[in-house]
């Protein structure tokens, strides 16, 4: 059956000492302790290989928030997929709000980006959501499903069976308005709904799919006790190891 994560995502945040001293103290919490879920953190770049050399890969994982589109070459300040491996990195977020809205990334550029990661035997966490005015005007479900298909649908069974998918409605993220239980679990089944029509029920059923949006201690409870809700994508509570550790507990 599939797995309860709670991944991290710390953003453009943290110095490399800063990072190092989060992820050092949340690898002592996790080696004292059984939880009852994968935890997960997303790094900058510039962190990862000290960050993966500091914790227990078994206890805590570790991701990057994105790699390039290219194998290699001449894209200066750009990180490829086989960089981000080699610091010890297992998975990579992909598909961020914040990267498509302010990086222009498209669905074409994602599914490349998500094709290098599985070729460099990364796993994405693939990000979806809509804006609110997608929202208001009750379009989320078209907008999720073409995310889906336009970046992941072209992915293998197996390759597709390697995907986390993270849900996160852009007007949740940062803003301190969660979605409801109600409003996340029924867009999580609906994107279940989705991978069984494409993939089978099995992979469906087999698929990790993380709530994200000012996902905190205080609500997470309520949000994972969703038969679709598999974990969260965690912003701000990620960035001390009290708060994420109290959504790690949740589970
Ligand atoms: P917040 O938890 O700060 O709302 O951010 C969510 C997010 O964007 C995680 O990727």
């Amino acid at each position: 059956m599939r797995k309860n994560i709670v991944a991290g995502n710390w953003k453009m945040n943290k110095t490399l000492q800063e990072g190092v001293a989060l992820a050092t103290e949340l690898n002592e919490i996790l080696a004292s302790k059984k939880v009852n879920c994968d935890v997960i953190i997303g790094t900058p770049f510039i962190h990862l290989a000290s960050v993966c050399a500091s914790v227990d890969s078994a206890k805590l994982g570790v991701a990057a928030e994105n790699c390039a589109d290219h194998v290699s070459g001449a894209y200066t300040g750009e990180v490829s997929a086989a960089m981000v491996k080699s610091t010890g990195a297992q998975y990579v977020i992909l598909g961020h709000s914040e990267r498509r809205a302010y990086y222009g990334e498209t669905p074409a550029i994602l599914k490349t980006k998500v094709e290098l990661a599985l070729a460099n035997g990364l796993t994405p966490i693939f990000c979806i959501g809509e804006v609110l005015a997608e929202r208001e005007a009750n379009k989320q479900f078209e907008v999720v499903e073409a995310q889906i298909k336009e970046s992941l649908f072209d992915l293998s069974v197996e390759d597709f069976s390697k995907i986390i998918l993270a849900y996160e409605p852009v007007w949740a993220i940062g803003t301190g308005k969660t979605a409801t239980a109600a409003q996340a679990q029924e867009i999580h089944a609906y994107i279940r709904s989705v991978l069984a029509a494409k993939y089978g029920k099995k992979v469906a059923d087999n698929c990790s799919i993380l709530y994200g949006g000012s996902c905190k201690a205080s609500n997470a409870g309520e949000l994972f006790a969703n038969p679709d809700v598999d974990g969260g994508l965690i912003g701000g509570a990620a960035l001390n190891a009290k708060d994420f550790m109290g959504i790690v507990d949740a589970f």
